[in-house]
């Protein structure tokens, strides 16, 4: 991991994603790219950029948004012209979810068009959608795998208590963050298609 080691992460205004932010500029090399919808609106992303300016470029970028994900593409390529090697889709959410059948149709298609469908259902299908391009990029040397980033004290981690003393959260953003950096950092091709947690054990599918 080196000068030229370049990370995506989308979701990095807040929770994990702006601690993994915060870990890679402080603590490793390379360029750093931290995708936010409202950019503007998080000071401590502005205050990174203006210390780190040679190495940290903010993208707007809404996951759900197709346009914004086909611009911030073109602007990754311009930024990037020897392409990606890290790609951290972490980007999530969760909010206000009661169960579907008492949610409206518009905030149901809000959380598929961010997740992938309500939230527990919606973390199924990106694990599917982890194994799919895994298998369709293993020829081309891609590792792709899902994480489980540990029920971390979060806005969403702090959330679920209120459904139960299991959700108590487990650890803080920057622990997960921490344990997340090193799990990817120790990946090799073989792994592709794995599922792990946060201290780096593997999750059965
Ligand atoms: N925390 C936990 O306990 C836990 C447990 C299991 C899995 N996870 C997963 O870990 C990831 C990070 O979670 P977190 O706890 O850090 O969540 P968080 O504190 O709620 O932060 C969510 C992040 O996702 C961004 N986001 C939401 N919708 C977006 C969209 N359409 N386009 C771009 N960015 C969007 C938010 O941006 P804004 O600031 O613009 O809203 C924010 O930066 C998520 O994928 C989550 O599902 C978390």
């Amino acid at each position: 991991m080196g000068k030229d080691t370049s990370y995506l992460l989308s979701g990095a205004s807040r929770g994990v994603g702006l601690d993994m932010v915060k870990l890679l500029l402080s603590e490793h090399e390379g360029i750093v790219i931290g995708g936010a919808r409202n950019p503007d609106k998080y000071e401590e992303l502005q205050e990174l950029k203006k210390k780190y300016k040679d190495r940290f470029h903010i993208l707007k970028l809404d996951i759900s948004d197709s346009k914004s994900v086909q611009a911030s593409a073109k602007e990754v390529e311009k930024l990037l012209p020897d392409g990606l090697d890290y790609l951290f889709n972490n980007a999530g959410t969760s909010e206000d979810i009661e169960p579907p059948s008492d949610t409206p149709d518009d905030q149901l298609t809000q959380v598929m068009q961010t997740n992938a469908i309500v939230y527990k259902a919606s973390k199924a299908a990106v694990n599917m959608v982890t194994l799919v391009i895994s298998n369709d990029k293993r020829e081309e040397g891609w590792t792709v795998i899902s994480v489980h980033p540990g029920i971390a004290s979060t806005d969403m981690g702090n959330r679920p208590q209120e459904y139960g003393e299991e959700f108590k959260p487990e650890c803080t953003p920057e622990e997960s963050a921490k344990g997340l950096l090193k799990v990817i950092h120790s990946l090799t091709p073989k792994d592709t298609g794995s599922f792990r947690t946060f201290k780096g054990d593997s999750l059965p599918w």
